[in-house]
């Protein structure tokens, strides 16, 4: 399966997933391009280093449609059949998402729909939690909404900052990011109602 990644900065998901798909654990796959909407995006030299083709597409004062309607251009000419968004801070317009229908996925650091939004990590230590954790979904025209496809749990300790919560959760989101497009890419699921269902 063809798949573009969407970025915004450090890129280190986006690392998972071209290595897993460089690797071969992400099956029959190939990481076509990978887009940043910022110059200043650190993941874009990972990228280049691993060398995948990237394109910054920055929003330019341009209404959210004409931006999205550039980047959508750019994987279309890819053939792109995936997208994954990886720390990318934009929300998608319904023509995205229109364009890609179940074929748009995001990792976020909380067990949703709890903390979604900004700062997760530092949400579900303000509300006092023992567990927090990440998930990987599809992407609807809501935030932090669509199906989900895996989750992992992370323990929350009584010492923890939100540096210190964050850095544990990212080492299990690239491992649950890479598990959840293993999946996907064999195209064997099926979305009834909000479940994702394997078969
Ligand atoms: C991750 O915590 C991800 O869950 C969230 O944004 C962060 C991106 O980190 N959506 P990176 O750019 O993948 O290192």
């Amino acid at each position: 399966m063809k798949i573009g990644i969407l970025i915004s900065g450090r890129g280190s998901n986006m690392v998972a997933i071209v290595e897993a798909v460089q690797n071969g654990l992400i099956f029959d796959s190939d990481v076509s391009v990978v887009i940043s909407d910022k110059t200043s995006a650190e993941g874009l030299t990972k990228a280049k280093e691993r060398g995948i083709e990237t394109l910054v597409i920055t929003r330019k004062g341009r209404t959210r449609e004409e931006h999205d309607a550039e980047i959508i251009i750019e994987l279309k000419k890819r053939d792109v059949e995936l997208v994954c968004l990886a720390g990318y801070m934009r929300f998608l317009s319904s023509e995205f998402i229109r364009q890609f229908p179940n074929r748009i996925t995001n990792i976020h650091p909380s067990l949703l729909p709890s903390f979604k939004g900004l700062d997760a990590q530092r949400q579900a230590i303000e509300y006092g939690v023992k567990v927090t954790g990440c998930t990987v979904h599809f992407v609807d025209e809501d935030l932090d909404h669509g199906a989900i496809i895996a989750q992992k749990t992370v323990e929350v300790f009584d010492d923890d900052t939100t540096e210190s919560l964050a850095a544990r959760i990212l080492e299990h989101e690239h491992a649950l990011y890479v598990e959840g497009l293993t999946r996907i890419v064999k195209r064997n699921f099926e979305i009834v109602g909000r479940k994702v269902i394997f078969k």
